[in-house]
């Protein structure tokens, strides 16, 4: 089996985001054990079915990266005890077919973190979001999910996020989440091999 890839989501278009920088210590966290890419879909246009065919630029390009994915990690914020409007607008675009293929998230297996400044932890928006993407057929890991409250407890002076209480269970769900993705690569290369 070739080195797995992951590709991560955040669901914050924010410069300094937090969900962004736990995005980029989970990709420390992975190291060389997978690929790693955090997707930018800043440049994705709201979704209007006038301009679907074809597909804009930008949606083609995600389009790509979530084809050539073998998992995909969600780093969320929580807007109003639901997931932002960003990523809604990003998951509808890939939830269409493209011509004749099909959508390139059905199957795909998913993991989910997110981090807030206030007491909620993201718990209420990755329900929501865990309901979506199962609706459109994500192969979602529900356990475990990571949900990090208060998360400037855990930033250094220059607003950095240092993680220092939460790191192992990020290590925790890296670990279990390289494994889910594996398992179903070696599943269908196995079914491959047999047909
Ligand atoms: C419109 C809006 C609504 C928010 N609603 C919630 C909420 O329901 N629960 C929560 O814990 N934090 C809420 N927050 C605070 C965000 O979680 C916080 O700004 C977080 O840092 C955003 O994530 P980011 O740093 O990745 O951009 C809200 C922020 C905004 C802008």
């Amino acid at each position: 089996m070739s080195l797995i890839k992951i590709l991560a989501i955040v669901g914050s278009l924010r410069k300094d985001s937090y969900n962004r920088q736990l995005a980029m210590l989970a990709k420390e966290i992975v190291g060389d054990r997978a690929e790693f890419e955090i997707l930018e879909y800043s440049d994705v246009p709201l979704l209007n079915q006038d301009i679907e065919f074809p597909p804009p630029e930008p949606v083609k390009r995600v389009r790509e990266a979530a084809k050539a994915a073998d998992g995909i990690w969600f780093f969320t914020p929580e807007y109003n005890h639901f997931f932002p409007g960003v990523l809604k607008n990003l998951i509808d675009w890939l939830s269409l077919p493209a011509g004749k293929e099909r959508p390139v998230l059905i199957g795909k297996p998913a993991a989910i973190s997110g981090t807030t400044t206030g007491m909620h932890a993201t718990a209420c928006a990755q329900d929501a979001l865990v309901t979506l993407i199962s609706y459109i057929n994500m192969d979602v890991m529900n356990a475990p999910r990571l949900t990090i409250p208060y998360i400037l407890e855990q930033v250094d002076e220059g607003g950095r996020v240092t993680l220092t209480k939460s790191r192992k269970y990020l290590e925790r769900q890296a670990d279990a989440f390289l494994a889910f993705v594996r398992k179903r690569v070696e599943d269908a290369e196995r079914e491959a091999a047999k047909a």
